[in-house]
C-alpha cells in the first residue's frame, strides 16, 4: 500500500514537473508595454533561454533591444546598443537593432530601374538614398506574434509595405521570426513576398560591442571575416563595382585580426570610409562566415549567414550624442556591425548578384548571431 503510495505520488511530481515545464515553456517569452507609435501597440518581449541568458526585441523596427550574455567567467552584459523607451527609438539613432528594409544599405542618387521603369527614391543621405529611406522598415510598427509549440523562445514580426511606400513597387510582405536558442544563437529567419516584381535587400543593423556596450570601444576586438574579396566605394560610399582581393590589404581578415590594428592606415579605402564601412563579398564555404571575438571578456560574436555579402561597419559615424539603454553613452567606434545583404547599390550594378524579387519566389534569408566564450 505504501509502495503503491509512493508510485503515486512520484507519478504525480513527473507529471506536476511535465506540467511546470510547459509552463515554463509558455512562459519563455513575456510581453510588456512599450507605448504606442502611429496608433500601434509597442511591445518590449523578453526572451529567456534555458542557461538563464535574456533577450530582447520590440515590434517598434522589429528591433534587437539587449543581448545579455556572460563573459568567460560568468559575469552578463548587455552587448548590443538600444534605447531604454520608444522615444528613444523615434527620436534618436535610426537603425539601432532595426530590420533594414525595402532596400539595406545605399542606392545611388536614390535611382534605379526595373523592367524599363524608372523609380527615385528620397534621398536621405545626401546625394543617395539609405537603408530604405526615411520612413523605411526601421520606423515602422510591425505585427507582433508570440510563437507558440516551438524548442525555443520565438516572436515572429510581420510588415505590410503598401505599393510604392518610399518609392518601392509593389504590395510587399515582410517577416521576420526570431529564434533565441539554449545554445546563445539569436536566429533571424526571413521571408519577404511581393505582388509585383520589385528590389530587395534585407539586414539587421545591431551595433555590438563585446565588453558590455558604454565600455570602451571595439578597436580591440579581434575580427575574422570569411571573404576573399571587398567591394571599394567611391567618396559618396557607393560601390564602384570593382570586386578587390583582400590579399595584402588591410582588409584582409581570412585570419583574425584586431579591428584597431590597421584602421589608420593610409589605405584609399579607409580613409574614404572614415574607417571600415565597407561590403566583403562572402567567400560563404564555411559554416561560420564572421566572428568578432573580445580577448579581455572571452565573448565571441559568430555571424553565420546564406546572403552574399556582409557590411562591416566599424561606427565612424558614433560621435557620443546617442545615450542609450542603461544610459550609456554611445562614443566614436564603441560598436561594430556585421550587418548581413546583398551588395550596396546592387539595382544599379548588373554584375553583381540579383537582388529582384518577384511574386514567383518568396525571398527566404537566415542569419544567425552566436555568442560564446573562450
Ligand atoms: C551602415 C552604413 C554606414 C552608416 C550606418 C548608419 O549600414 O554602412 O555608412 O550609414 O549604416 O549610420
Amino acid at each position: 500500500m505504501r509502495k503503491q503510495n509512493l508510485f503515486t505520488g512520484s507519478m504525480l511530481l513527473l507529471i506536476m514537473i511535465g506540467m511546470s515545464s510547459c509552463g515554463n515553456k509558455k512562459e519563455m517569452v513575456t510581453t510588456e508595454n512599450f507605448g504606442s507609435f502611429d496608433g500601434k501597440e509597442v511591445s518590449l518581449y523578453t526572451l529567456t533561454n534555458n542557461q538563464g541568458n535574456v533577450v530582447k526585441l520590440t515590434n517598434y523596427g522589429a528591433a534587437i533591444v539587449e543581448v545579455n550574455v556572460p563573459d568567460r567567467d560568468g559575469n552578463k552584459a548587455n552587448v548590443t546598443f538600444g534605447y531604454d523607451n520608444l522615444e528613444g527609438y523615434v527620436n534618436g539613432d535610426p537603425y539601432f537593432g532595426k530590420v533594414v528594409g525595402q532596400f539595406a544599405n545605399r542606392i545611388a542618387r536614390g535611382k534605379f530601374s526595373l523592367e524599363g521603369v524608372d523609380y527615385t527614391l528620397a534621398l536621405n543621405n545626401f546625394p543617395n538614398a539609405l537603408h530604405g529611406g526615411p520612413t523605411g522598415w526601421h520606423s515602422r510598427v510591425w505585427t507582433p506574434e508570440v510563437l507558440q509549440n516551438t524548442d525555443y523562445p520565438a516572436v515572429k514580426f510581420t510588415y505590410d509595405k503598401p505599393d510604392m511606400e518610399e518609392g518601392f513597387p509593389g504590395n510587399v510582405v515582410a517577416e521576420v521570426v526570431y529564434t533565441w536558442t539554449d545554445e546563445n544563437e539569436l536566429i533571424m529567419d526571413y521571408k519577404v513576398t511581393t505582388d509585383r516584381n520589385t528590389v530587395i535587400n534585407i539586414t539587421n543593423h545591431a551595433y555590438f560591442n563585446l565588453h558590455g556596450t558604454g565600455n570602451g570601444d571595439i578597436l580591440d576586438h579581434e575580427a575574422l571575416i570569411r571573404a576573399s574579396a571587398f567591394t571599394p566605394v567611391d567618396s559618396t560610399l557607393i560601390p564602384t563595382g570593382e570586386l578587390r582581393s583582400v590579399e595584402g590589404t588591410p582588409f584582409d581578415f581570412r585570419t583574425p585580426h584586431l579591428i584597431g590594428g590597421r584602421i589608420g592606415e593610409e589605405y584609399d579605402q579607409l580613409i574614404l570610409g572614415g574607417g571600415y564601412d565597407h561590403n566583403y563579398v562572402l567567400d560563404n564555404v564555411e559554416e561560420v562566415d564572421a566572428e568578432v571575438y573580445d580577448p579581455s571578456t572571452g565573448r565571441f560574436l559568430q555571424v553565420i549567414t546564406d546572403q552574399p555579402g556582409v557590411q562591416l561597419y566599424t561606427g565612424n559615424f558614433l560621435d557620443g550624442t546617442q545615450t542609450g539603454r542603461g544610459g550609456k553613452v554611445y562614443q566614436y567606434r564603441s560598436g561594430f556591425c556585421l550587418e548581413t545583404q546583398h551588395f550596396p547599390d546592387s539595382p544599379n550594378q548588373a554584375a553583381f548578384p540579383s537582388v529582384i524579387l518577384t511574386p514567383v519566389e518568396p525571398f527566404l534569408s537566415s542569419t544567425v548571431f552566436r555568442f560564446g566564450v573562450r
